[in-house]
């Protein structure tokens, strides 16, 4: 068959939605794929989510995995264009799996609360797509209950989280009166009215941002929106596409998502602004999204359905070529070959069997171990993209088995959940008791759960002393690895390595941490590992 690459990647538009808790993020999805016709029904994705919710422990949640996986990504068709929508896990209690998942999108939907304004998980999820300068459009959401005044929203989300706003569309009131939009750039007002069952295209448009008719039908809010739309435009800087995609500067969208409200303009948002596929950096070369060969990355390893079998599903991002069901690839870190015939893609959240794919696009290889996070798929070539983050843990446990028969299992059960990025498994220098490190509470609860019913073996997981955790190095110019032996005999009692036998210096406190860094200016100590 023959594709046409370039118009194809040209087509992709891959993002991810960051938002805190109850901003709207499901409401949200849910309306997305409903104007662009993936679902017909609005109700689907919200009742699977209250699905979840109802259950209320996580260990139902986990029962659920299948589901999860499959909505995990959303693929749907709108003017022409293929979006990916990628899920971060909702959870209030944050996993490393959310920051990864971040490195396999070319854009992010910040959804705020309007009432609430930046929120710490909005916050912490924006420091991941700042560190890699990804376009974020910003929805405000909720416009019709009694909100922050937008003013001061636009002020918030500058100030805490440093990028400029570029407001495209205004609101006219709020709650009660909460009148519409004024859209600042096709110069007419979009009228508010309240419902989920509406199409979205049925708004009512009025002309112009001074119609004369505004005053009398919108009165004071209309009044106040004018004088602060007259403010912005005085104060706030015009749009700059270099500066949106280099995720210094956000365009800003009012809305309702209950109310299908503002989803559209999103929708066209991501169509006209959001980027199609970029080059991406591996170690050997930058890799083109429109070259011929496939290339990919797995950013994520998801175990699969059913817990008594161990296969386990990996993301991979298309980062270039063409993929078609069947065709051998190589697995670059093993040197293993991979012929995958049931790969799965998430088209309007049912997985089916994909037949081909393109850069943006994310497939599903089901596999028993043959894959890792952040394995480099090509056709043959040596590649190894760079960039997918292992974060150092802020929590840390000891663990042990409960049987000593079943000393076994546990290093299974801990190897495997290491490599789907679970949880991170450090091995002492001194000592023989394996420890885990989490940037979430979920994740030890998750691994204890999953080592029991899954590896059958039950797992004493208890507090340790630690708190702070740094991969280290050595460049050749400062003694390069007879200097890091130096200083890893040193502190041999704070040393452990990592899964994939990687230094990391374990500390107590901030304060010894520093002692320790003044004392070896020739170690560089990491909090962020990237895969190599
Ligand atoms: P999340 O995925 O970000 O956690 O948020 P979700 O979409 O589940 O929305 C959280 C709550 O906010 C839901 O209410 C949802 O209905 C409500 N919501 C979403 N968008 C809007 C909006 O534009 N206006 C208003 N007023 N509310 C909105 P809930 O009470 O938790 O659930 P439900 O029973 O009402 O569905």
């Amino acid at each position: 068959m023959s594709a046409d690459i370039p118009t194809q990647v040209r087509r992709r538009r891959t993002f991810a939605i960051i938002s805190h808790p109850d901003a709207g993020k499901t409401t949200l999805t849910e309306k997305l794929l409903l104007f662009s016709g993936a679902i017909q029904i609005a109700g689907s994705v919200k009742a699977r989510k209250a699905s979840r919710h109802a259950t209320s422990d996580w260990m139902e949640i986990e029962k659920q995995r299948g589901i999860s996986v499959a909505s995990s990504v959303m693929q749907m068709e709108y003017r022409d264009c293929v979006i990916n929508l990628l899920d971060t896990p909702g959870h209030q209690d944050f996993s490393e799996d959310t920051y990864r998942v971040l490195t396999a999108v070319d854009a992010a939907l910040m959804v705020i609360d309007a009432a609430n304004g930046v929120e710490p998980q909005t916050r912490r999820l924006l420091q991941v797509c700042r560190a890699r300068n990804t376009p974020i459009l910003t929805f405000v959401n909720k416009m019709d209950r009694e909100v922050k005044e937008p003013l001061d929203l636009m002020d918030e989300i500058e100030r805490e989280l440093g990028m400029t706003v570029v407001p495209f569309t205004w609101p006219v009131g709020m709650g009660k009166v909460f009148h519409g939009v004024l859209d600042l750039r096709e110069e007419q007002m979009r009228v508010f009215s309240a419902g989920a069952d509406r199409a979205g295209g049925d708004d009512e448009i009025l002309a112009g941002l001074n119609n004369p008719a505004y005053a009398s039908r919108f009165g004071m809010q209309y009044e106040q929106a004018h004088g602060e739309i007259q403010l912005v435009r005085e104060a706030a800087p015009s749009f700059d596409e270099a500066e949106f995609l280099a995720g210094r500067q956000t365009p800003m969208f009012f809305g309702s998502a209950v109310n299908n409200f503002g989803v559209r303009e999103v929708l066209d948002a991501l169509v006209d602004l959001a980027p199609p596929p970029a080059v991406r950096p591996a170690i050997q070369r930058e890799v083109a999204p429109a070259e011929p060969k496939f290339t990919g990355v797995v950013f994520k390893i998801q175990a699969n359905m059913d817990p008594a079998h161990r296969d386990r599903i990996a993301f991979v991002r298309v980062a270039s070529g063409h993929f078609e069901r069947g065709m051998r690839l190589k697995v670059v870190r093993s040197g293993k070959e991979l012929r995958p015939n049931t790969v799965v893609s998430f088209l309007s959240q049912r997985r089916e069997l994909l037949d081909e794919a393109f850069a943006g696009d994310i497939i599903g290889i089901p596999n028993h171990g043959v894959l890792q996070l952040g394995d480099t798929l090509t056709e043959g070539e040596s590649l190894q993209f760079t960039g997918l983050p292992f974060f150092a843990p802020e929590m840390f446990r000891m663990v042990e088995v409960a049987d000593p028969l079943k000393t076994k299992q546990l290093k299974a059960g801990l190897q495997q959940l290491g490599e789907e990025g679970a949880i991170q498994v450090f091995r002492p220098i001194a000592g023989s008791v394996l420890m885990l490190g989490a940037v979430g509470q979920l994740q030890f609860e998750v691994v204890a759960h999953r080592l029991e019913h899954e590896y059958g073996c039950k797992a004493r997981i208890s507090p340790c002393r630690f708190s702070i955790a740094r991969w280290v190095t050595c460049d050749e110019a400062d003694g390069g690895a007879k200097e890091l032996q130096r200083f890893i005999d040193g502190n041999s009692h704070r040393m452990a390595h990592d899964a994939v036998n990687a230094p990391t210096l374990l500390v107590e406190y901030a304060p010894e941490l520093r002692a320790i860094e003044n004392n070896w200016p020739k170690i560089k100590f990491h909090a962020l590992r990237e895969h190599a």
